[in-house]
């Protein structure tokens, strides 16, 4: 194939829904060298970063590892394993990724109960509740934490009480909150829920925390029928992640990934989950002071909001597409479109891990001021980097 040589990507900031920037410590640790899945010092680093992601996670849930593939597949992994044909699922759905789990609720056989709330909402706590008490036989609770399409932050502790309360077990979507807000796994009383690298614990793509309470394992061990996908049975999985001396081949791990995830976590404990989130929501506020300065408006209500991610609704005339080719193209900054029902309407703005520093959110408030400056866009021009550069002060 003439023509073809190595790939060389450019150098962006990005500042979308994910992927995040990634630390150079952990783009080094990918590139350490290989060694076997089943090699002592590999499985010594595989219990350190299940304990790791207990510290993630706030939890002491024994079952808590990645899944070797993307977020989507943490999803497919607590579906799937809690899930046995004909079970009834009361479903959140604000934004595209609770739709998603309705897919997932449909090709494990079960019945997919929705319960609806306009995009930009959160999950409405007493909707729930009178679905479950509608639905007393229903098995299972899911919902989204932090919608990613639309940047709104639903209130995981009430959720997976009601669901408790109703006899039900609880599967929550934490891919864009792990490691920006508060995930904590043990004090809600979750029974599974999933993650993803590549946001807040700007990790490479490609990799899924996941963790799972007594409760959710006594329920996949004791199921009627053999979990439908052989690769993500956890029953099978165990024999690889499970500790102690008889663990065994399932897959081959992506050995090197999970060094990087390794050293993500290790980055996350030093800098403290609390410090962590504390900076996500600083950035946010510095963001939010400048994007409001020049006029623009979030999508979701304050106090709903996720720090991590900016929905905003694009000015009247401006041609939204356009506006992101120019970021990446004159200043190689990477921002969000809409998703769904949003396509079209919104900038997605992410402010994760790695990438949520003080230098973005000045890089993105400037660049956007002057990409929409030149459009001749209605936007208030001139006070944004000093109102963000108040909430620093
Ligand atoms: C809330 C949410 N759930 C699930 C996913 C799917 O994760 P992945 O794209 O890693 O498969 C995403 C990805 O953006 C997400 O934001």
């Amino acid at each position: 194939m003439s023509g073809i040589s190595t790939f060389n990507p450019p150098v962006r900031t990005l500042m979308g829904p994910g992927p995040s920037d990634v630390s150079p410590r952990v783009l080094e640790a990918l590139s350490r060298p290989t060694i076997g899945h089943l090699d002592p010092r590999f499985v010594d680093m595989m219990e350190e970063l299940k304990s790791m992601l207990q510290y993630a996670f706030m939890t002491d849930n024994a079952m808590t590892m990645p899944v070797s593939a993307p977020g989507s597949a943490g999803m497919e992994t607590c579906f799937a394993n809690l899930l046995e044909p004909g079970y009834k699922v009361i479903v959140c759905q604000n934004g595209v990724f609770g739709g998603r789990m309705k897919e997932n609720v449909i090709r494990c056989g079960g019945e997919a109960v929705m319960v609806e709330d306009e995009w930009g909402k959160v999950v409405d706590i007493q909707k729930v509740e009178d679905a479950l008490k509608a639905h007393p036989d229903a098995k299972v609770l899911a919902f989204v934490h932090a919608e990613t399409s639309t940047g709104a932050q639903s209130d995981a502790a009430s959720l997976c009480r009601l669901a408790r309360e109703h006899g039900c077990l609880s599967i929550v979507d934490a891919v864009t909150s792990l490691g920006g807000t508060p995930v904590k796994v043990d004090e809600w009383g979750a029974d599974a829920i999933y993650s993803g690298t590549q946001k807040c614990l700007s990790c490479v793509p490609g990799l899924s925390p996941v963790s799972f309470s007594e409760a959710a394992l006594e329920v996949i061990r004791n199921r009627k029928t053999p979990v439908q996908s052989w690769f993500l049975d956890l029953n099978l999985v165990m024999g690889y992640w499970g500790s102690g001396a008889q663990r065994s081949y399932h897959h081959t791990a992506p050995v090197n990934s999970l060094y990087a995830l390794h050293e993500a976590l290790c980055i996350l404990q030093e800098e403290g989950l609390e410090h962590a989130w504390a900076r996500h929501e600083k950035n946010h506020q510095a963001l939010k002071a400048g994007l409001e300065a020049m006029g623009m408006h979030f999508v979701v209500k304050e106090g709903d909001r996720l720090p991590q991610l900016n929905a905003v609704t694009v000015p009247e005339g401006v041609d939204e597409a356009a506006v992101r080719r120019a970021l990446l193209e004159d200043f190689n900054l990477e921002i969000g479109a809409g998703l769904g029902a949003l396509a079209g309407k919104v900038w997605r703005i992410g402010l994760m891990g790695h990438a949520s520093n003080q230098k973005n959110v000045l890089l993105c408030l400037s660049a956007l001021e002057a990409v929409l400056s030149q459009m001749k866009a209605p936007i208030e021009k001139g006070l944004a980097l000093d109102a963000a550069m108040a909430v620093y002060a």
